[in-house]
């Protein structure tokens, strides 16, 4: 039989980073997730060099022989901004080495910043979706009062209307889009598909908004069939939005280039795709921010050619759950090029 397991090490098999403290709050013992986050802290000095935080020492002192259970939060600053949670248990310990004080952490930052995504998530989308909401209601009181019998203001503001109208339903559909992606992140796509007829596809759907705005688009693709594993409906759907956006915010009267190419990145088969535009350009502060769901550059000129921000978290869920990445580069006045890798499907 194994002789019986020793405080220590209990302490040491622990996943959560455990502190023992004698009843002077000196450190008699920490296991390695304890080290891992307290990198200041040594076995044999005070707890405050773990956390100087006045209210851990507050609860630390009243902790003592008081049998006693508690937790504090932790709003730490230093070596990097994080929430903990401290659970604190009074033991027996009176003699110095013994423990009379023992803090288990959870480090809660994670959950924080997921907690407050979703609050600003529901904030943006619910002011979206009250922006084309009080139109609609201006628009319906208007013609139910002074407008009732003006027939020529009764067209307009109907068009009007149903423009507002559609872009809720669009903003509703990309959300569900959105959070079905959500929902199939951790399932890999498991259909075979052809990225070259893909983009040919997509290209030529779009050739009626293409030509609305004077833009040619090019497309230079491989001659032979290029397969990647993926689902085509949301392959269609990125590159869609690629392309439309190049269109959209692109120059007027301008040229967009989609080109296919295959490249060997970092040891693995991948296919590249860029669609470039010859726009105004995205400054560089935006960049980074740009798949941020409702994210826009400039909101009203976004918004009145009908766009949501939320295309480019599309494309950012659909290459996630896709083994593939995205950059960006843009210079102001110099066009913008958005560049796509997938990884190959095997044997093909
Ligand atoms: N090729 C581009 N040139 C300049 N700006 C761009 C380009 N592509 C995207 N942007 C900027 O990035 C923002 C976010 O694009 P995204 O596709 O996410 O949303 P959107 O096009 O406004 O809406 P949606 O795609 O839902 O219709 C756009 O509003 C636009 O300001
Ligand atoms: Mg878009």
């Amino acid at each position: 039989m194994a002789a019986p397991a020793s405080w220590q090490s209990i302490i040491d098999a622990l996943p959560d980073p455990v502190l023992a403290l004698d009843s002077e709050l000196i450190v008699v013992h920490a296991n390695q997730a304890a080290h891992d986050l307290f990198p200041a802290m040594r076995l044999g000095g005070p707890v405050a060099l773990a956390s100087r935080s006045p209210e851990l020492a507050e609860a630390l002192a009243r902790m003592v022989g008081s049998g006693e259970r508690r937790t504090v939060g932790l709003h730490e600053r230093f070596p990097v901004v994080r929430r903990l949670d401290v659970a604190l248990a009074s033991l027996a310990g009176r003699l110095p080495g013994e423990p009379a004080v023992l803090l288990v952490v959870h480090d809660v930052s994670e959950r924080e910043r997921l907690a407050q995504m979703r609050a600003d998530f529901i904030a943006h989308a619910s002011h979206e979706l009250r922006t084309p909401l009080s139109a609609l209601r201006g628009f319906i009181e208007t013609l139910q009062g002074q407008a009732r019998n003006d027939e020529a203001a009764r067209e307009r503001f109907l068009g009007i209307m149903a423009a507002e109208s559609q872009r809720m339903t669009r903003i509703l559909d990309d959300l569900l889009s959105l959070s079905r992606l959500e929902m199939r992140a951790h399932i890999a796509p498991s259909g075979r598909v052809d990225l070259a007829e893909t983009l040919s596809a997509v290209i030529e759907a779009l050739a009626p908004v293409a030509e609305a705005a004077g833009v040619t688009v090019s497309l230079a693709r491989p001659e032979q069939p290029r397969f990647i594993r993926g689902d085509r409906d949301e392959l269609v759907q990125l590159f869609s939005n690629l392309v439309q956006n190049a269109i959209k915010y692109g120059h007027r009267g301008g040229r967009v280039d989609v080109a296919a190419s295959e490249e060997r990145v970092a040891g693995r088969d991948v296919v590249r795709v860029t669609v470039a535009d010859d726009g105004p350009g995205i400054a560089e502060v935006h960049l980074p921010r740009l798949t941020e769901r409702f994210y826009r550059v400039d909101d009203r000129s976004s918004r009145a050619k009908g766009g949501t921000g939320l295309g480019l978290a599309i494309v950012k869920h659909i290459l996630n759950r896709h083994g593939g990445e995205l950059r960006i580069r843009s210079k102001v006045g110099e066009g913008s090029t958005f560049t796509v890798e997938l990884p190959r499907a095997d044997g093909k």
